[in-house]
């Protein structure tokens, strides 16, 4: 059996997740840290090192992290949010050249909460509104954060699949009855809470709550380096965790 290590350049490494990758690390003899790259250093010139790069630094660092990995052909394993659409766009673009997991949560417990959700929409119908709320430390950049977004999304498809999502980021002043097909996504932010995702499901009598907690940045991290093998190897394209996990359903 093959027993080399996966060899990883980790992308953003001084950061918070970076960090807690590196930290993981020494637990799993079947992968080592090649090359830290962080601002100011380029990517260009490590990425022959590694087999698999491996991404959480920031938005605005996605366009050259795309070329690189794209002309050195390496996997790339993207956990960073907060992407514009033009972004979005380029990142499904490369994917077409090279293997990505793109994950805007990389723990297994999101990944099955995503699945759960999307059965209890399914199962509850169009009657039950919905609502999202999230709880992210006080340093987290963007808002909502790219797990709330994906839960909208499995909501959109599942319940109107031929809409755009219609999201009400936070409710202020006389804004009336809400509409049935809106999607209320609430942002609180404040110490050092990693990451909370609810799932609200309401209608007259009754309501159900889904809730994730993070608790340490290690599912995040742990998740993120099952991806790294798993990507290795696999043909060009968009994969997300939910093909990591086996949780997809092949039609
Ligand atoms: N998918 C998931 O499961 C998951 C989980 C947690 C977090 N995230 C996302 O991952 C990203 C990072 O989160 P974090 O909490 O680790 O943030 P963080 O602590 O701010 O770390 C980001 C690191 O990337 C660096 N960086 C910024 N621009 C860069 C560039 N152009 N090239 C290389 N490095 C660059 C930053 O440097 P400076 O500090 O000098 O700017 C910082 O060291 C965020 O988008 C966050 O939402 C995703």
């Amino acid at each position: 059996m093959e027993s080399t290590s996966v060899r990883v350049i980790l992308h953003g490494a001084r950061g918070r997740m970076g960090r807690a990758i590196s930290s993981v690390v020494p637990q799993y003899p079947g992968f080592q840290i090649a090359a830290e790259v962080d601002l100011g250093d380029d990517l260009a010139t490590v990425v022959e090192q590694g087999d698999v790069v491996v991404d959480f630094s920031a938005p605005s660092a996605t366009g050259h992290l795309l070329d690189v990995c794209v002309s050195a052909r390496k996997p790339l394993v993207l956990g960073t949010t907060g992407h514009e659409e033009e972004d979005r766009r380029r990142i499904r673009e490369a994917s077409e050249r090279i293997p990505i997991v793109w994950a805007s949560n990389f723990s297994t417990g999101v990944n099955l909460l995503f699945w759960l959700v999307e059965r209890a929409a399914m199962a509850l119908g169009p009657s039950y509104d919905v609502e999202i709320i999230e709880m992210h430390h006080r340093h987290k950049q963007d808002a909502p954060s790219g797990t709330a977004r994906t839960l909208a999304e499995i909501l959109v498809r599942t319940r109107q699949p031929n809409r755009e999502l219609d999201l009400v980021c936070g409710r202020h002043g006389l804004v009336g009855p809400r509409r049935s097909e809106e999607i209320g996504i609430h942002a609180v932010r404040g110490g050092d809470v990693v990451g909370d995702h609810t799932v609200i499901f309401a209608t007259f009598g009754e309501r159900l709550e889904l809730t994730h907690r993070a608790s340490s940045r290690e599912t995040f991290a742990r998740g993120a380096l099952r991806a790294a093998r798993w990507v290795l190897g696999r043909p060009a394209g968009l994969y997300d965790m939910q093909d990591v996990l086996g949780l997809r359903e092949r039609a």
